[in-house]
């Protein structure tokens, strides 16, 4: 038994912020960040929220699946930028869709989020535990984005991803994944639910801080380590791969994965350029989109690939059915 996912769904907010409009507020241009980046524009919320993000992409997954919301045993939200603590996200998410049989909870592990929780359900369905899951990055890094600070604003976007996956005949692929808790700092942002005085909210660690260049070096690094390690694991020659999906973080450190693994660029599909990083979301809308339009074909080995914050990163192998 393995977990096997049937459907895609996600959500961007419509309002679309430009370079250019980056520009107005902080010293930068749109040449300098499409071409250290690769992002063009990102989408931002103006009415919508983590939740309501999170509740259109999963509709959209189980339409997309044929799965009925009463089906789903388990929902698992990857966010760290959702608009409540309690309930947790998972929770409205079930409540909107009427998915009164599921068990939920809320994932924190930033940009390898989706990771995660594909990996987290895959072990659920393929033990046995549950026949259904339903998995969800959804992000509103806006609200968490310091917007003097031209060193990260330039980078991050919102909007929503899901999969829906059920438990079904297959092989089971290990996915390898990794922390270094120590390394942290490189990318932080404090939690503003504490008890800290007002006028202390606004200070810049309440926002995301980061060594960009410490996070690029590590990412170009480990994820192409990890990729080849997730082969290995499970005995798949890089020939037999046709995508990398990987969390969409900036367009050299796709380009410099690909360098490393020595594998066509043409394998690492990307949507940064229109969604900038939108950390646990990324791979979901990513694989959408592709579902989508058709990129993605029965029969495909896939892997998808996160890094992050903590730091975290991992891999996994998949095939699709
Ligand atoms: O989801 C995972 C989390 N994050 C990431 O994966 C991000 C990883 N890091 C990055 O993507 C890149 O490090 C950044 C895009 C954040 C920065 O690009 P970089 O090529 O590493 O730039 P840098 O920090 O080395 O700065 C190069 C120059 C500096 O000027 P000088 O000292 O050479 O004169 C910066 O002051 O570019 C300057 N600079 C900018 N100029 C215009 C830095 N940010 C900007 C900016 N606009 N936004």
């Amino acid at each position: 038994m393995t977990g096997i996912i049937c459907g895609t769904g996600s959500y961007a907010p419509s309002y679309v912020m430009d370079n250019n409009e980056i520009a107005t507020m902080v010293e930068t241009s749109d040449e300098w960040i499409k071409e250290r980046t690769g992002v063009a524009t990102r989408h931002i919320i103006k009415d919508e929220t983590t939740v309501s993000m999170a509740c259109e992409a999963a509709k959209r997954a189980l339409d997309d699946g044929g799965v009925r919301a009463e089906e789903v045993e388990l929902i698992i939200v990857s966010t760290i930028s959702s608009n409540i603590i309690l309930p947790c996200t998972a929770c409205e998410v079930q409540k909107e869709l009427g998915a009164v049989n599921a068990t939920c909870f809320d994932m924190s592990a930033a940009c390898s989020g989706f990771v995660l929780a594909y990996n987290t359900a895959l072990a659920y369905l393929s033990g046995g535990v549950y026949r259904t899951a339903l998995i969800i990055g959804s992000e509103s890094l806006s609200n968490l984005t310091n917007w003097k600070d031209r060193g990260t604003c330039i980078l991050f976007g919102d909007g929503a991803g899901a999969a829906v996956m059920r438990a079904g005949e297959g092989r089971v692929y290990l996915p390898v994944t990794h922390s270094d808790g120590a390394k942290g700092k490189a990318l932080t942002c404090l939690s503003r639910h504490t008890s800290i005085a007002a006028e202390r909210m606004t200070d810049p660690e309440y926002y995301m801080q980061m060594d960009g260049q410490a996070v690029f070096k590590f990412a170009v690094k480990k994820v192409p380590e990890v990729i080849s390690e997730v082969l290995t694991k499970n005995h798949v020659e890089k020939e037999e791969i046709t995508w990398y999906i990987m969390h969409q973080a900036n367009s050299r450190i796709v380009e410099g994965v690909a360098k490393r693994l020595d594998e066509p660029i043409e394998k690492f599909p990307m949507n940064l350029q229109e969604y900038g990083n939108t950390s646990s979301a990324s791979i979901a809308i990513l694989l959408d989109e592709m579902k989508r339009d058709g990129r993605l074909k029965s029969g495909q080995k896939i892997v998808i690939a996160g890094f992050g914050a903590g730091l975290t990163w991992g891999a996994a192998v998949m095939e699709w059915i």
